[in-house]
């Protein structure tokens, strides 16, 4: 077969102690199921606040063409606040790549795992299993704005929300798509209609033509506010979720946080036509707060390999792989499991641990 190419970028903070337990799940799959894959390390300070500090760039500039050349790119988290402001470390980054390379899909599973303690009472394994998907290039997400009367009492910001018909159309598609394939074929539109008098009015519209291409899925719509709060009050209404780019944003912090932890959550940055590489990193950030500790919960990394191998068709090794993280959180015991999850584990016990099961299992 052909040969599967990812740029590993692993970046800042728990990025650098997530990645290589990732990688280390990607080889035991791939030597177990004999996929060609070439995981390419050589971008180690790649989308690092050190690279800023000191070159005064968070990418060389010719990421771009060099990036191109990849058929994915395996990615950690970026920021240090403490030393660079997180507008200019992520859009010098992520959100670059993410917008260039036109990953129009933020594809994000909201799961509850099994050896899990729900933080929600009486859930089990199978009430909380749906898809935020998550428009991942325009809408609140726009540098186009500014400041004005810098300084005076008349001083102003404004910041345009964009919605493209083709952007919107084009996620919605891919939600409505997503969940026509599932049992339930059940699709939840984020909005907020009733306070933000165009934009949101016109995501609704747009939802409710392209139901009309689906009659069998079956849709609903919530205000932005009383859905986290459904998020909380019965996850298990939800099958697939789509929102904008920020709603969406919130919901997938917020949704692995009633399943555990935001440490097991992974996502993908997709373009679906395949015209660009798409990217693979877990949910969370850098986690200042415990960088450093060696003691990050790999999963969300994991998981983020997880899916690039089923995205670009390696099935079987991605069942694999999921089961191995299952059986992990199930049977790995407290001196495994990391301390997010209540344990005393660190991030290269579990890592490895998952590992090995991917070997074995
Ligand atoms: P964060 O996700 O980094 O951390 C939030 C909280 O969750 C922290 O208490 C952290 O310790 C905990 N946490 C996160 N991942 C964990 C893991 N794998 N295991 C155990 N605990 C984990 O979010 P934040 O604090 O808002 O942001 C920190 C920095 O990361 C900022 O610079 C932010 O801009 C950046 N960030 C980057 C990405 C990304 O690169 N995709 C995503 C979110 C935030
Ligand atoms: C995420 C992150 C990013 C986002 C930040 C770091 C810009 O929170 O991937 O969810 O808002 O998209
Ligand atoms: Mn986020």
């Amino acid at each position: 077969g052909k040969t599967l190419r990812v740029a590993v970028i692993p970046g800042d903070g728990i990025g650098q102690e997530v990645m290589p337990e990732g990688i280390a799940c990607l080889k035991a799959a791939a030597k177990r199921y004999d996929i060609d894959i070439q995981l390419d390390e050589k971008f180690q300070d790649w989308a690092t606040c050190d690279r800023y500090v000191k070159e005064g760039s968070m990418l060389p500039e010719n990421w771009k063409e060099t990036l191109q050349q990849y058929d994915s790119i395996y990615f950690g988290a970026v920021g240090d606040p403490a030393r660079v402001p997180d507008h200019i470390s992520l859009w010098g980054s992520l959100i670059q790549f993410r917008r260039e390379f036109d990953q129009y899909i933020s594809l994000r599973p909201c799961r509850l795992m099994p050896g899990i303690k729900c933080p929600l009472a009486d859930k089990k394994v199978g009430d909380i299993d749906f898809w935020v998907v998550r428009e991942n290039t325009e809408g609140e997400y726009s540098s186009i704005g500014g400041k004005m009367f810098p300084g005076t009492d008349r001083e102003f910001v404004v910041q345009d929300t964009i919605m493209t018909r083709h952007g919107v159309d084009r996620v919605l598609k891919y939600a409505f798509d997503l969940a026509q394939k599932r049992p339930r074929k059940k699709l939840t539109s984020a909005t907020k209609s009733n306070g933000i008098s165009i934009s949101m009015p016109y995501w609704d519209e747009r939802v409710k033509e392209m139901h009309q291409q689906y009659p069998d899925v079956e849709v609903d719509k919530y205000h932005i506010d009383i859905l986290t709060a459904f998020f909380v009050l019965r996850p298990e209404a939800f099958d697939v979720v789509v929102g904008s780019n920020l709603f969406g944003d919130i919901l997938s912090d917020l949704g692995p946080a009633c399943t555990g932890s935001i440490g097991v959550a992974p996502s993908g940055n997709i373009n679906p036509e395949g015209r660009f590489p798409s990217l693979f990193e877990p949910v969370h950030g850098s986690a200042p707060d415990i960088a450093g500790k060696g003691i990050a919960n790999p999963i969300g990394a994991i998981w983020a390999g997880q899916m690039m191998l089923m995205h670009y068709g390696y099935k079987e090794a991605a069942d694999k792989m999921m089961e191995a993280i299952e059986v992990a959180l199930e049977k790995g015991g407290p001196n495994v499991i990391t301390p997010d999850l209540g344990g005393k584990g660190d991030c290269a016990g579990l890592g490895g641990h998952i590992a090995k099961l991917i070997e074995t299992l």
